[in-house]
């Protein structure tokens, strides 16, 4: 079982980072080849519209033939068993990387003749989503949005899963910031509360659970 985890946080030990880690280690307790990946490590963009993915006769249809830092990636992706992916959402969208992401990923995938996916493979897809939101904001506000969004994973193949984990800690001291519309103390107690438990579903989660 091969498993590609890659953050879609701009951040590196946040929220995502942290649920991705730990669904990391649950991934590698059940056995899996595992490989953590920082999207914003990376140098790249979303999809430049080269079109070469729908060039008649083409040997590998499945393929991005665009070379940047996101090459590599999205073959091992393709041939993986599972991507377990997270992202903050950015202005009721995931973020600009990730969907710059999501375009180059799917895109290939995609026949233009009659929209069904030209890949040979299958890639369960498990998406964390972080949030200031709370479950209800996001139920409201993203839920239908997000599965819209997140839909052309469905090109993979598999079966896509999105894992909501809301009202986060966005910083360690909120006294240091002007963000007057969060309560501290409100914040700190959801994440004392919540955000243990929200740890170990990714760990489950990751282990294949
Ligand atoms: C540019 C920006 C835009 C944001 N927009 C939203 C938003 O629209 N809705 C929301 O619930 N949270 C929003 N947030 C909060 C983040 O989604 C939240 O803090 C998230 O857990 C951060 O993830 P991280 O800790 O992994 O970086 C925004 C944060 C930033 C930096």
């Amino acid at each position: 079982m091969k498993t590609i985890i890659l953050n879609g946080s701009p951040r590196k030990n946040w929220n995502t980072a942290q649920l991705l880690k730990e669904a990391k280690k649950g991934a590698e307790s059940a056995g899996a080849e595992v490989e953590y990946i920082d999207l914003y490590d990376l140098n790249y963009n979303g999809c430049r519209s080269c079109l070469a993915c729908k060039r008649s006769g083409i040997a590998e249809p499945c393929k991005c033939y665009w070379k940047d830092d996101l090459s590599p990636v999205l073959e091992k992706i393709w041939q993986a068993d599972r991507l377990i992916t997270g992202s903050p959402i950015y202005y009721g969208q995931p973020t600009g990387g990730f969907r710059s992401f999501l375009e180059r990923i799917t895109f290939p995938a995609m026949s233009y003749n009659d929209y069904t996916s030209v890949f040979k493979g299958h890639v369960d897809v498990d998406v964390f989503l972080t949030m200031n939101a709370t479950l209800e904001g996001y139920q409201q506000m993203y839920e239908k949005k997000m599965e819209e969004y997140f839909g052309p994973f469905g090109f993979l193949n598999g079966k896509v899963r999105l894992i909501p984990v809301c009202d986060t800690l966005q910083v360690k001291d909120y006294s240091k910031y002007e963000m007057k519309s969060f309560s501290e103390e409100h914040k700190k107690a959801v994440h004392a509360a919540e955000f243990p438990a929200a740890l170990e579903m990714a760990y489950k989660i990751g282990a294949g659970e």
